[in-house]
């Protein structure tokens, strides 16, 4: 197993390319059945998902399939259920769509509880969520819970196959996760 070393910190293999192709395969498989009348939009989510993605639509059998990308920040403002900042904006109509959110990662789940939000309040018929990891430990949000999960972790910090840590190591082919007691 390979370790690689970033500012003090030590990440071990985890998963390998094999494995992720095998879990990316078991997500696209689901979609495939439950899409194959439907002609789904992938939302993905950048930056990190597209390395996700990319692998996901070209997994999946006899879907025929439109992409689009989006790029937001979520912070907390005034209200309570916090704020969406659009870094890039969403460019195609989601109106009558059935859409699928792609996600590298679910973490606390405010991403995806916002953006299906914002999804349905522009019309969408169906949005459901894919994500090539899931940490089903820090879920806050209920509604954030995906529906096609390539692999649930616990509360880790992972890096490479599109997960960044300070916008580095999202080339690593194999996910790394951080080895504890480093630094
Ligand atoms: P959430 O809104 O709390 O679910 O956060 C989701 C986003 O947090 C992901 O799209 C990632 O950008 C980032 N994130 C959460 N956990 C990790 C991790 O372990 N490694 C890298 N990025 C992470």
């Amino acid at each position: 197993m390979n370790t690689i070393e970033e500012q003090g910190y030590t990440f071990q293999e985890w998963l390998m390319p094999d494995q992720i192709a095998k879990d990316v395969q078991q997500v696209a498989d689901q979609i495939s059945t439950d899409y194959k009348d439907k002609e789904p939009l992938f939302v993905v989510v950048l930056n990190g998902a597209f390395v996700f993605a990319a692998d996901l639509i070209r997994a999946l059998k006899d879907v025929r399939c439109e992409q689009t990308f989006i790029r937001v920040s979520s912070y907390w403002g005034m209200s309570s259920t916090g704020q969406l900042e659009f870094i890039v904006p969403l460019q195609q109509v989601v109106d009558n769509r059935d859409v699928i959110i792609v996600e590298d990662i679910v973490d606390s789940g405010l991403t995806i509880h916002q953006l299906k939000a914002h999804m349905r309040g522009l019309g969408a018929t169906s949005v459901r969520v894919a994500t090539m990891l899931f940490k089903p430990n820090k879920l806050e949000y209920d509604d954030a819970r995906p529906d096609y999960v390539g692999r649930e972790i616990s509360d880790e910090f992972v890096i490479g196959y599109g997960l960044d840590f300070d916008g580095f190591l999202r080339n690593l082919p194999s996910i790394y996760k951080v080895k504890e007691g480093t630094k």
